[in-house]
């Protein structure tokens, strides 16, 4: 995702994915058709298998610039050997552009993952191919201008910051149906953890198909960029996060025991440090779901010693940070 290194694991966030290239059948207007190189991701630690991305052939037709009228697009994909026409005549073919959801609405099941897949991993190259900048972006009709570099990467998307609003960020979905329904649930659960009392981004604006929202930009850090800065473990600043997280953590655990269905994961990717004078809060920057993390032994110290700076170096090492 981030100029085609090495993505970790959304699922049991371990493994690092692998892909392979694998053939798929889908149905056009009624016709099976089958796409010869559809990317498939593996994990081999917990098993997750996913498509993620494109049947290169196909897609790279479908979104070629070259193609200016749609004719020639349909020209162009019946001359690769794909005779059904699918995109409608109005749809626009700018470069980062995100198409109608009436239009994803009407494709069936299968093609319409592949569709969303390949429309998230177009956007996504697209940004990741400028490093610094403004990059304009279209979703549903209203503009933006997102700004480059990222603010932050996770296993299931990225975040920029745009032009428009200095009080929100656009979050993007990697193209796998997993990472889209993360942010599909992240986007029911925000309520929840409002109403007990656990500070979260609010979600201004979401697409019913988790390819992308806008969310009020949290103040303060990641622990994840910041942990690093804290200083050795006995001085005060390191004290007084390590304390204050401990006890952020075990609320959210507790809360988790009690509504197992709302369970995050407590990467230091998904909890934000404000510091206000001497005072430091935490908040939760990711709701999303982590349904395969298991809670029932986790000790404090040692994922504030262990788990932590493993997770920070995995980060860097895909990077996400
Ligand atoms: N609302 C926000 N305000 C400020 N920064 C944000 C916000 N949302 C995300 N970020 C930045 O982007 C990073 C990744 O965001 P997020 O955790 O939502 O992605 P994710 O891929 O869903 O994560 P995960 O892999 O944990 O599921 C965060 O650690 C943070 O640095
Ligand atoms: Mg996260
Ligand atoms: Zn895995």
């Amino acid at each position: 995702m981030n100029g085609g290194s090495k993505e970790i694991c959304p699922r049991c966030e371990e493994g690092i994915l692998t892909s392979i290239e694998t053939p798929q059948d889908i149905s056009l207007e009624g016709t099976r058709i089958r796409l010869g190189r559809v990317q498939m991701d593996e994990c081999r630690v917990c098993g997750f298998r996913s498509l993620s991305g494109r049947e290169v052939g196909l897609f790279e037709i479908l979104f070629a610039p070259q193609y200016a009228r749609i004719s020639d697009l349909v020209a162009a994909l019946k001359a690769a050997g794909y005779y059904s026409a699918f995109l409608r005549e109005d749809q626009s073919e700018s470069a980062l552009t995100f198409g109608s959801r009436e239009y994803v609405a009407r494709l069936a099941e299968d093609l319409r993952d592949l569709y969303l897949d390949n429309e998230s991993g177009h956007i996504i190259r697209g940004l990741s191919a400028v490093s610094s900048g403004k990059v304009p972006i279209e979703l549903q009709g209203k503009h933006y201008q997102v700004k480059l570099p990222k603010i932050g990467e996770g296993e299931n998307g990225i975040v920029y910051d745009f032009e428009e609003d200095v009080y929100s960020v656009l979050k993007f979905a990697k193209p796998r149906p997993y990472s889209r329904e993360h942010l599909r649930e992240e986007y029911e659960v925000t309520d929840f953890f409002l109403k007990h009392a656990i500070p979260v981004a609010k979600i201004l604006e979401s697409d019913p198909y988790g390819s992308y929202m806008i969310k009020e930009k949290l103040a303060g850090e990641s622990l994840a960029k910041i942990y690093d800065d804290l200083g050795p473990p006995g001085t005060p600043l390191h004290q007084q996060v390590k304390k204050e997280v401990a006890t952020f953590v075990g609320r959210l655990i507790e809360l988790f025991d009690r509504y197992p269905k709302t369970k995050t994961s407590v990467s230091p990717n998904n909890i934000f440090i404000l510091m206000t004078g001497n005072e430091c809060r935490c908040l939760l920057v990711d709701t999303g779901p982590a349904p395969l993390h298991d809670y029932s032994d986790f000790v404090f110290d040692h994922y504030w010693e262990k788990v932590i700076p493993q997770k920070i170096k995995r980060y860097r090492e895909v990077g996400y940070l």
